[in-house]
Formats: structure tokens, C-alpha cells, sequence
């Protein structure tokens, strides 16, 4: 029984840089496993360009991604987990977790504009897990870029083999439609918005003249053409190299006009991988093990001040996750029982019994979580792959109300437990320095803190310009780097001594001379290693 739930769950993320069609080709996939009715019901994502300093837009934004944190929805007998992630920059950070809770990812690429800045970022994320990728080519109804090209800038820039399962017949203007490479047939391209069916023409054999009574004799002959080519070009398409995250298929479309869109879905149920293990600092963990584990992806504060209440979206990785059961938290060392987790088909919650591996609950949460906490049966496990990165932003948190000191220790400890910013502190915790990678977190944060928590506060810009966690095997070295460095000594919220660089040029000559000394761009590394570093300077 767990065993079926697993093998017929598929969760995903579909990433792209923005505007390439990652919202509507969220909202076709949605249309097509009827989990909403009409086309717009899933709002962009998007914080509009012109309001990034509108505070109300930014409360829309959260609101809304609440509602399409997870979008589930059946399908052809499976179950398909959509795990959204952030297309703004800005929130880079809240992406690069979600895609530690998927188990594959579509990569959405605007077939005008080709690989872009966001897209490169994302794809180094995936890389790391050898997360399995399926692209789609979007927008060939406009004047895109040769279709060779694209794959060839494809596989260079994002270091990835690629293998076209289908293949347009023209683009923009003259865009007829796609031949789909392995199941042999030909979709027909009309511009309608609404169709939901493409008109399809089984050709087994390219050299059939009714291919060239359906798109003319000189489209006709050029997929000829091209078919032969791909076959001598591209490696052929093999599921595991797929699943290993070493061969991306790809497949050309038009998310707008829903073209494409369901082969892309067919294939994807069909070979995108079931939950797959976890590492964790002790052990893999298995999907089919017998009893629960998950951990905290995202957490999402309440819109309401009043209720200070967050929702802690935690993915299953083993067992079966059961309503009212008691799970061990196993960073506090308690437990705790969940009497209202959630559970989301499409933009809609409702309360749930139990969830298998693959699924996503949400659950009510007053402070007991934060980013990357576990929850098992007993077992103490901790799951890893949840790091934070390098913050690229760095400013003081100046308390503006002396009465409120508090409200305001008390608000920017939740705030970064939710993954909003990092914390880091110098001189005993009394100067505090907020890292982020955008500016639109700090606005974010001076908003709620004074919205919910009454704190109000400023930031003073400071000169650094990237945070790296140290650690090494020598106690001695290490102490000694720390108090020549004193200056330019944090501790992040475990207590973890961190170097600021001022510039990427210094660091790398603090690195050149101090070589004993190991600088880690991300928070996880060794714990026994932050262990030792923690111990070397008495703490
Ligand atoms: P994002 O989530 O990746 O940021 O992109 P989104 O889906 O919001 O799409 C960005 C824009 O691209 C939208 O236009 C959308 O309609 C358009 N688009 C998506 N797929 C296609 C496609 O296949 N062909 C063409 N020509 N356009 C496509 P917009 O003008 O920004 O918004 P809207 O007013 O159309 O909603």
C-alpha cells in the first residue's frame, strides 16, 4: 500500500527565469489535471517590476505564494506534486530550499531569450543533487533562436547533456508545430488560447506523404532533415542517464497557447522519478522505510498579525505522516502533534489524515521550527542539503525604539528561522548584522517587524560582501585567525564562527595566507568540524 502511494507520487519544481512562462505553464499543467477550471486562476508569482518598494505588494506577494506553495493535483492515476519557487531574484534563497523537497524540476527556457542569469543559478543548484531536469522550450510561437543553437548554449552554459524528445517544425511566424521524436506522431500548431486538445496526427514513418500534405513539402523535408541529424547528434535518450541527472529531454512549446503542454506532461508522469531517498548526517533514508521522517523546507508566516501563527511546509521522505500522531523533533528534543496539518490541491487546503513520501503538509507552527528542522518517529536524524548560502547583502540592524529592544530580538530570531535573512552577530550578540541576496528583504523585514512585533528599526549599511562559515582541523590556527581577524568575526545563530570578506579580492588573500584555515561559501559542512572551530575559541 505506502509502496503504490510512493511509486505513483511525482513532485516537482518548474524553474525559469522570470517571465520565460513559468506561471502559465504551471497553470496549463494544473488545467490539464483539472485541478482548477479556468485559465488565470493561478495568480503570478511575480512581484510586479514597477512596486518593488510597495510594502502592500509585498503582502499580496506572500499571500499568494501561500496559496501556491504546493499545487496538487491527479493525473492519469498519479499524483503530482508542484512545489513553487520564487521566479524574483530577490528571493533566490527560498527557491534553492524548495528544490531540496523535489525530486525533479522542469526547466522552463523562453526560446527568444535562450539561458539566462537566474536560470544558470538555479541549474547549479540542481547539479549539486543531480536533480533530474526536463526542458521546455517556450514561446516558439515567436521569433526565437535556432533550435540548435538553443540546445547547444544549453548544454554549454548549464553543463548539461540534452536529448529533444520532440522537435518544432518552424518558429514564430512560420511555427506549424512539433514532431514528437518518440512516440511518432505530429501536433499541429494553432494559435487558439483556449483548445485544450492539439490536433494530432500519428506519422510512424517521416518519409509518409501525408507529412507533407499536412505541413508542405519544404517543412516537411527540413524535419527529414533534422530528425536524421538528431539521431546522429544527439545521444540517445536514455531514462537513467535522465535520472541521474545527467541527460535533460527536452520539448518545444507554447505555454500561452497550451501547445506542447501535454506531451510534456505525459512524458514527465511517465519517467520523472518517484520520491527518491535523503541523505541524512547519519544515514540514507529510504522512502519505503516503515516509519515517518520529513523536514522543513519553508516556512510562511501568518498574513494576519493577530495570529501569530506560521505554516511550516514539511516534506515526507520515509513512512507514513498521520494526523494527531506524536513526531520527535529532533533539533528541540521534543515532541510535538500536529491536529490541523494541511494539505493543498491546486490553491485550495484542507486538513489531512496522513500523507505519504512525495507530499508536502503544512503544518501549524508557533516557533518551534526553523529552515532544515527534522521531525521523525525517535530516531535522531537530521536531514542535510538544506544549507544556507552566502548572503551577497550585508547591513546593522539599528534598534530605533529603546523600549521595544525585545520585540526586536525576539522578531528578527523568527523572521530569520523562517529564511527570511541570516543573522549574525558581533560583540555578544549586541551589534547584529543582517545578511540577504536581495534589497527587498530588508524592506520586507522592517515592514513585519513593525507590523508584528511593534519593533521599529533601520539599517546601516556595512562594508562587507560575503559571509564564509570557517573551520579547520588545527584548534590552534583557527583561534589564532580568530582573534587576528576580530574585525571581521561573526557567529551565526548556532554559534558558528563566520569571516566577512569586505572584498572577494581580500578574501582570497586572507585564503592564500591563512591556509590551514577552510572557508565554506555554504552553511553546511562537517558539524563535527563547526564543532571543533566552536570549541577552538572557547564557546
Ligand atoms: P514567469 O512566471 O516565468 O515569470 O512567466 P509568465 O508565465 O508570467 O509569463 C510571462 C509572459 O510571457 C506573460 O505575458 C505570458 O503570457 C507570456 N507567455 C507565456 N508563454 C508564452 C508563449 O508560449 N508564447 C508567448 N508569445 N508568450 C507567452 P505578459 O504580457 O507578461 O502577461 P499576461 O498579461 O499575458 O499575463
Amino acid at each position: 500500500m505506502q509502496d503504490q502511494e510512493i511509486q505513483k507520487r511525482r513532485t516537482f519544481g518548474i524553474i525559469s527565469h522570470p517571465d520565460a512562462g513559468k506561471t502559465t505553464l504551471t497553470e496549463k499543467l494544473l488545467l490539464f489535471g483539472g485541478a482548477i477550471q479556468t485559465a488565470g486562476a493561478v495568480k503570478s508569482n511575480k512581484i510586479t517590476k514597477a512596486a518593488t518598494s510597495d510594502f502592500m505588494e509585498i503582502e499580496k506577494q506572500r499571500g499568494i505564494s501561500v496559496a501556491t506553495s504546493v499545487m496538487g493535483f491527479e493525473y492519469k492515476g498519479y499524483k503530482v506534486n508542484i512545489l513553487d519557487t520564487p521566479g524574483h531574484k530577490d528571493f533566490a534563497e527560498d527557491t534553492f530550499r524548495t528544490l531540496t523537497a523535489v525530486d525533479s524540476v522542469i526547466l522552463v527556457i523562453d526560446c527568444v531569450k535562450g539561458v539566462e542569469e537566474q536560470t544558470r543559478k538555479l541549474m547549479e543548484v540542481c547539479r549539486m543533487r543531480n536533480t533530474p531536469v526536463i526542458i521546455f522550450i517556450n514561446k516558439m510561437d515567436r521569433e526565437g533562436q535556432d533550435p540548435y543553437d538553443l540546445l547547444d548554449e544549453v548544454e554549454k552554459e548549464l553543463k548539461l547533456h540534452t536529448r529533444p524528445l520532440t522537435w518544432p517544425i518552424g518558429i514564430g511566424a512560420s511555427f506549424q508545430g512539433v514532431y514528437n521524436l518518440f512516440e511518432k506522431r505530429l501536433l499541429l500548431f494553432s494559435n487558439t488560447k483556449t483548445k485544450k486538445a492539439d490536433d494530432i496526427v500519428t506519422i510512424s514513418d517521416l518519409s509518409d506523404k501525408e507529412l507533407d500534405q499536412r505541413i508542405g513539402e519544404k517543412a516537411a523535408n527540413q524535419l527529414r532533415e533534422d530528425a536524421e541529424l538528431i539521431e546522429g547528434v544527439f545521444e540517445p535518450f536514455d531514462e537513467d542517464l535522465y535520472k541521474e541527472g545527467y541527460l535533460a529531454p527536452v520539448f518545444f512549446g507554447s505555454a500561452v497557447n497550451n501547445f506542447g503542454v501535454q506531451e510534456l506532461l505525459d512524458t514527465f508522469v511517465r519517467i520523472a522519478p518517484a520520491p527518491r531517498k535523503r541523505v541524512a548526517e547519519s544515514r540514507e533514508v529510504m522512502p519505503d522505510e516503515k516509519t515517518f521522517s520529513g523536514f522543513i523546507f519553508k516556512i510562511h508566516a501568518n498574513l494576519d498579525p493577530n495570529h501569530r501563527d506560521r505554516i511550516a511546509f514539511c516534506r515526507v521522505v520515509s513512512g507514513t505522516f498521520e494526523r494527531n500522531t506524536f513526531y520527535y523533533h529532533t533539533r528541540q528534543d521534543k515532541k510535538l502533534r500536529f491536529a490541523n496539518p494541511n494539505m493543498f490541491m491546486a490553491n485550495e487546503k484542507s486538513v489531512v489524515d496522513e500523507a505519504f513520501p512525495g507530499d508536502v503538509v503544512g503544518l501549524y507552527d508557533t516557533g518551534n521550527f526553523k529552515i532544515g528542522d527534522t521531525l521523525t518517529e525517535g530516531e535522531k536524524l537530521q536531514f542535510q542539503g538544506i544549507p544556507s548560502f552566502s548572503p551577497e547583502i550585508f547591513k546593522e540592524l539599528i534598534n530605533k525604539d529603546p523600549f521595544k529592544a525585545k520585540q526586536l530580538e525576539k522578531g528578527i530570531r523568527q523572521l530569520t528561522d523562517e529564511g527570511v535573512a541570516q543573522l549574525f552577530m558581533q560583540e555578544q550578540g549586541s551589534v547584529k548584522i543582517i545578511g540577504t541576496v536581495g534589497e527587498l528583504q530588508f524592506e520586507v523585514i522592517q515592514f513585519r517587524l513593525l507590523q508584528e512585533y511593534g519593533a521599529a528599526c533601520s539599517f546601516h549599511p556595512v562594508g562587507y560582501s560575503k559571509a564564509c562559515w570557517i573551520t579547520s582541523e588545527d584548534k590552534v590556527a583557527l583561534a589564532n585567525f580568530i582573534r587576528m581577524k576580530s574585525r571581521y568575526i561573526c557567529y551565526d545563530k548556532e554559534d558558528r564562527p563566520v569571516f566577512m570578506a569586505d572584498t572577494i579580492r581580500n578574501l582570497k588573500s586572507v585564503q592564500d595566507y591563512y591556509p590551514a584555515i577552510s572557508f565554506h561559501f555554504t552553511s553546511e559542512f562537517k558539524t563535527d568540524q563547526a564543532e571543533i572551530a566552536a570549541a577552538a575559541y572557547g564557546r
